[in-house]
C-alpha cells in the first residue's frame, strides 16, 4: 500500500514537471489548467497525508500557488555595483580620457549596450540548474525572488550544454523588464477592473517581480536580458563580448543590439543613434551602457566607491512633448504670491500624464510670451514638475490675446503689489481667504502638523463656510460643525477631530515649520528647536541670539524675530496655546544632538519624512545616515515595506526602531530603551 502511494506521488511529480516545462519553457501547454490543478491538488493531498514523502524538489515545494509570507534575503557572492552617468558627448569623451590615462595605452575597445529600463537581478546556476534569483537590493544583499524568476519564460531553468562547457557555478546578471505592448495591455485590464494602473513599465516589472504570489507574476509576462557575469567558477572568456556570446550559447537571452566600438567616436555615434531608434523597440531603454571590453583592463581600472571605472551610462535627454494651453489659472500661495499655472491638453511624458505646468511668475510668462491656445514644448526629467521650454510661435492660433497680468487678487480682489525683488506679484491682504486656505493646507500637511484627513476639499469647505479663520479655529471645531458640512458623516467627522486632537502635541520643530514663517523650513526649525529647547525661548530670542546659532543666517534670524514681534502673530500663537496646542519641547542637547555619534540606517518608506528629510533630520541631530547595515550601525529605522536591510539588522542583532520611536528620539524623549 505504502509503495502504491510512493509510486503515485512519483508519477504525479513527473507529470507536473512535464507540464510545467511544456507551459513555462516551451510555451506549449498540453492540458487544461483544471487538469493541471487536479494533479497538483492530488499531490498536495498525498503529501499532506504522508509528510515524510515530501522532498525539496517536489513541485509543491517550489513555485506553485502558495503565496510566500515574505522574501528571504540573499547575499550576493559578488556585489552588484551601480554606474556613473553621463549626459552628452563631451562627458563621454572625458570618460574615455580617464580610461586612456589610467590604462596608459590606446589599445582598448568598448562594448556598447542598451540600458534596459527594468530591474536588475542576479541568477545563480549551479551545475547548470537555476538555483536562485535575487534582486539587486542594496548591491550587497537582495531579496530572494527565485519563485517569481522561475515564471519568466525567457529565463532557462537549466542551461544548455551546447559544446559541453557548463560551469559549476554561473551567476548571470541582467535586467527583468516588461515589454511595452504588454504593459499597455496590463494597464488597460487593470483600469477596466478598477485597479490603479502602473506609472511605467519599470514600475510594473518591479511590482510584478516583488509579488508574493508567483502565479500572479507568471501572468504578468515579464522578460529578461542577461548583460554581465557575477560569481563564476571558471572564466567564460577574456572579454565581455565573448562572455555574452557564451551566455547565448548556454541558452541565456542576450540583447541583440550589443556592439563593439573601436574608439569613443564610434561609441558616441552609437549612443546618439539610439535616442531616436529606441522608439521602435518594444521595451523601454533610458540610455546606453558603455563598457571597456577586456577583463584584464577592467582590473587595472578598478572601481570608485560603488561604481566601476570601466563602465559608464549615457542617459538620453529628458523626454519632451508638445501640447496646447487650454487656460491659465492664477493661484494664490500661502504668502500671497500669485503664480500663473497653465492647464494643458493632457499629454504623456516620461510615463505620466501631464495636465498642468507652472509658468513660475508673470515675468517669466512675459519672457516666454505665453498665450492661451499656444503650443508649448514641455520637458520632464525624472520626478520633477514639467518645465516649459519654449512657445511655438508659428503655431499660435489667430487672435490669441496676450495674457493680462492680474491687477487684483483672484480670490479677495485686493489690488496686487510687486514683492521686494520685483519678480513676483503678491496679494497684500492678510485676511485673503485664498492665502488662508494655502496656509492651512501647509499647516496640516505631512511635513508639518500632519493632521490626518484634513485635506484640500475639507479645508475649502471649512474656510468657505466661515468655520475656520485661523489655525487656532481648527482646534475649536465641534462634531456639529463638521457634520453640518456636505458629504460629512458622523464617523468621518470624528476621525477628523481625532486627527486634529493628536496634532496638539507634535514636536516643537513641526509646530515651528507649520507656522509658515518666511525662510523657516523643517531643517532650520529642527536646528532652532534643538538649540532653544522651548517655544518660550524662541519667542523671546533677539535676532543676534538666533544668528549666533550655527546654520542660521541673518535674514532668517530677522524673519523669525519679526514674526514673534508682530502683534498679529503674538495673538495667533497665544490663541494656539489657549486651545491646547502643546508643542513638545526638545531636550537641551549636549554634544550636538540627540543622535550625536550614532550611525543610523533607514529602510522602507516613512510617513512623515521623505528620504532626504530623514537624512537631514539625522544629520541635524548629530547622527550619521548610512546606506548599509554593518556591525557599526547603532540602529535601523524601519518604515513601511522595509527592505533586506531589516533582515540584515536582525541577523546582526542590531536594534530596530519604528518611525514614532525615531521621532521621540529626535525630540529628546526617547523611551525606546525602556
Ligand atoms: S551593467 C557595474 N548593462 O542599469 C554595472 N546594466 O544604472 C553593471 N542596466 O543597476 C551593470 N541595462 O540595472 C548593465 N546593459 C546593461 C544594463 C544595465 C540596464 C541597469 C542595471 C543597473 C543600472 C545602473
Amino acid at each position: 500500500m505504502a509503495g502504491d502511494v510512493e509510486k503515485r506521488i512519483a508519477w504525479l511529480r513527473g507529470e507536473i514537471r512535464k507540464h510545467d516545462h511544456l507551459y513555462y519553457v516551451l510555451s506549449a501547454p498540453q492540458i487544461a489548467d483544471q487538469q493541471y490543478d487536479a494533479l497538483f491538488a492530488e499531490l498536495k493531498q498525498l503529501e499532506a497525508e504522508h509528510p515524510k514523502l515530501v522532498t525539496p524538489d517536489s513541485p509543491t515545494q517550489r513555485v506553485s500557488g502558495q503565496p510566500l509570507e515574505g522574501f528571504a534575503t540573499v547575499r550576493h557572492a559578488v556585489p552588484m555595483l551601480s554606474m556613473d552617468n553621463t549626459y552628452n558627448a563631451d562627458e563621454l569623451k572625458a570618460f574615455d580620457e580617464r580610461v586612456r590615462k589610467q590604462l596608459d595605452t590606446t589599445d582598448y575597445d568598448y562594448v556598447v549596450e542598451l540600458k534596459i529600463d527594468g530591474l536588475a537581478v542576479s541568477l545563480r546556476y549551479e551545475n547548470g540548474v537555476l538555483v536562485s534569483g535575487a534582486t539587486r537590493g542594496d548591491g550587497e544583499v537582495g531579496d530572494d525572488v527565485t519563485s517569481n524568476i522561475r515564471t519568466i519564460k525567457a529565463i532557462p531553468l537549466s542551461l544548455l550544454a551546447g559544446d559541453g562547457r557548463v560551469p559549476a557555478v554561473l551567476e548571470a546578471r541582467g535586467e527583468v523588464y516588461m515589454p511595452t505592448s504588454l504593459f499597455v495591455e496590463l494597464n488597460r485590464a487593470r483600469t477596466e477592473a478598477g485597479e490603479a494602473p502602473f506609472a511605467n513599465p519599470r514600475n510594473a516589472a518591479a511590482g510584478s517581480l516583488k509579488l508574493l504570489d508567483a502565479r500572479i507574476t507568471a501572468s504578468r509576462s515579464l522578460s529578461f536580458f542577461a548583460y554581465a557575469p557575477g560569481d563564476v567558477s571558471e572564466s567564460l572568456g577574456d572579454d565581455h563580448y565573448h562572455t555574452l556570446e557564451h551566455f547565448q550559447a548556454l541558452g541565456l537571452p542576450v540583447n541583440p543590439h550589443i556592439v563593439r566600438a573601436g574608439d569613443i567616436d564610434e561609441v558616441i555615434a552609437t549612443c546618439l543613434s539610439w535616442s531616436q531608434k529606441r522608439l521602435d523597440l518594444d521595451y523601454q531603454i533610458d540610455g546606453m551602457v558603455v563598457k571597456v571590453n577586456r577583463f584584464d583592463q577592467r582590473d587595472i581600472l578598478g572601481a570608485t566607491g560603488r561604481a566601476p571605472r570601466w563602465c559608464i551610462a549615457y542617459k538620453f535627454p529628458a523626454e519632451r512633448a508638445a501640447t496646447v494651453i487650454e487656460s491659465i489659472d492664477v493661484q494664490v500661495g500661502k504668502s500671497g504670491i500669485l503664480t500663473p499655472v497653465a492647464n494643458l491638453v493632457p499629454v504623456q511624458l516620461s510615463g505620466t500624464t501631464v495636465k498642468r505646468a507652472s509658468l513660475h511668475n508673470f515675468d517669466e510668462m512675459q519672457r516666454l510670451n505665453v498665450r492661451i491656445g499656444d503650443t508649448l514644448l514641455i520637458e520632464k526629467a525624472g520626478e520633477i514638475i514639467p518645465k516649459v521650454l519654449e512657445v511655438k510661435r508659428d503655431q499660435r492660433p489667430e487672435g490669441a490675446e496676450p495674457f493680462v497680468v492680474p491687477q487684483t487678487c483672484p480670490v479677495c480682489e485686493s489690488p496686487v503689489v510687486k514683492d521686494e525683488a520685483g519678480v513676483h506679484i503678491r496679494c497684500p491682504n492678510p485676511h485673503c481667504l485664498g492665502q488662508l486656505k494655502e496656509r492651512l493646507r501647509y499647516f496640516a500637511g505631512r511635513g508639518q502638523m500632519d493632521i490626518e484627513r484634513l485635506g484640500t476639499s475639507l479645508i475649502d469647505q471649512l474656510v468657505d463656510n466661515g468655520l475656520v479663520k485661523n489655525f487656532a479655529d481648527l482646534y475649536r471645531l465641534t462634531i456639529e460643525d463638521l457634520t453640518a458640512l456636505e458629504r460629512m458623516g458622523d464617523k468621518s467627522a470624528r476621525n477628523v477631530l481625532d486627527g486634529i486632537e493628536v496634532s496638539k502635541t507634535r514636536p516643537l520643530w513641526r509646530f515651528l515649520t507649520a507656522l509658515g514663517i518666511r525662510h523657516v523650513g523643517s531643517q532650520s526649525a529642527q536646528i532652532l528647536s534643538a538649540h532653544l529647547g522651548s517655544l518660550e525661548a524662541l519667542r523671546a530670542a533677539e535676532p543676534e541670539e538666533l544668528e549666533a546659532i550655527d546654520q542660521i543666517g541673518p535674514v532668517m534670524a530677522e524673519s523669525i524675530a519679526a514674526y514673534f514681534r508682530n502683534p498679529r502673530y503674538q495673538v495667533l500663537v497665544d490663541d494656539l496655546l489657549a486651545v491646547g496646542v502643546r508643542p513638545q519641547a526638545e531636550a537641551r542637547r549636549q554634544g550636538g544632538g540627540t543622535l550625536a555619534g550614532k550611525t543610523i540606517v533607514v529602510t522602507g518608506s516613512l510617513e512623515h519624512f521623505t528620504r532626504q528629510q530623514v537624512q537631514q533630520a539625522i544629520k541635524t541631530a548629530g547622527g550619521k545616515a548610512s546606506s548599509s547595515v554593518s556591525k557599526k550601525t547603532d540602529f535601523v529605522l524601519a518604515g513601511e515595506d522595509p527592505g533586506s536591510k531589516l533582515d540584515r539588522a536582525r541577523q546582526l542583532g542590531i536594534k530596530v526602531i519604528n518611525e514614532q520611536q525615531f521621532e521621540e528620539i529626535l525630540s529628546g524623549e526617547d523611551r525606546s530603551g525602556d
